[in-house]
């Protein structure tokens, strides 16, 4: 049997995310362990989940620190200390710098509620109700140095209905992100994710080509 994987997670929020990769883990589908979380976020609601399953964490406050770049360094050597082998963003609501990548190269995740690289940034899942587009969904992607821009490794596609505001359809695609982060995962700790340039080749895959989904619906 390999080794599990070593996850380092950061999250700044309820950690519904984190939740769902705990139970892959613990339902025995990852072959993984959060080995640290680290939030920017004393109240994140994701320390008490940590605390549920005997997930070490830590607090790492911006505020205490003068310089962005020293934040990160305290962060990388949190990480670094616990010899993690994937950093794993899920909710974690700051941009990390060009420091804390160098530390872990193609080795960071990160999970945005947008099909990239449509709708990158903040408040995307109302950005998408309000623009009118009849999908949206969710991107797992490595971590470079813009914003939401690495190269992806999974999406998945959901529905956009009519009347939707950014609550409803956000909660249909977080269906999708409690799915697909897990499987990321997966592939990375089974050494099965290739980065070429902007893409991610997956070892061992084979497409469905004729998959298609088409909103609305045609007739018959
Ligand atoms: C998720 O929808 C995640 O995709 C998003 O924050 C939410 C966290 O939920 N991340 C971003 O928007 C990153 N820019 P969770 O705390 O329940 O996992």
């Amino acid at each position: 049997m390999t080794r599990k994987l070593r996850i380092g997670a950061l999250a700044s929020g309820g950690g519904s995310n984190i939740q769902s990769i705990i139970d892959h883990i613990e339902s025995g589908k990852l072959h993984a362990e959060i080995v640290i979380l680290l939030s920017d976020n004393p109240e994140a609601g994701v320390l008490q989940r940590a605390d549920r399953h005997g997930i070490p964490h830590r607090v790492i406050r911006p505020d205490d620190f003068k310089e962005k770049d020293d934040h990160d360094l305290a962060m990388v050597l949190a990480l670094k200390e616990t010899g993690v082998d994937l950093v794993v963003l899920a909710g974690y609501m700051r941009v990390i710098s060009p420091v804390f990548i160098a530390d872990f190269p193609g080795r960071i995740m990160n999970i945005h509620p947008a099909l990239l690289p449509s709708f990158p940034g903040l408040h995307v899942q109302q950005k998408a109700a309000d623009h009118g587009v009849r999908f949206s969904g969710c991107t797992v992607h490595f971590v470079d140095e813009g914003t939401d821009t690495g190269p992806i490794i999974i999406q998945a596609v959901v529905p956009v209905l009519p009347g939707d505001t950014g609550e409803t359809l956000g909660a249909r695609i977080l269906k999708q992100e409690h799915r697909i982060y897990p499987e990321a995962i997966r592939l990375f700790s089974e050494n099965r994710l290739k980065i070429q340039g902007r893409h991610v080749r997956i070892l061992g895959h084979t497409q469905d080509t004729d998959q298609s989904l088409i909103n609305p619906s045609l007739p018959g």
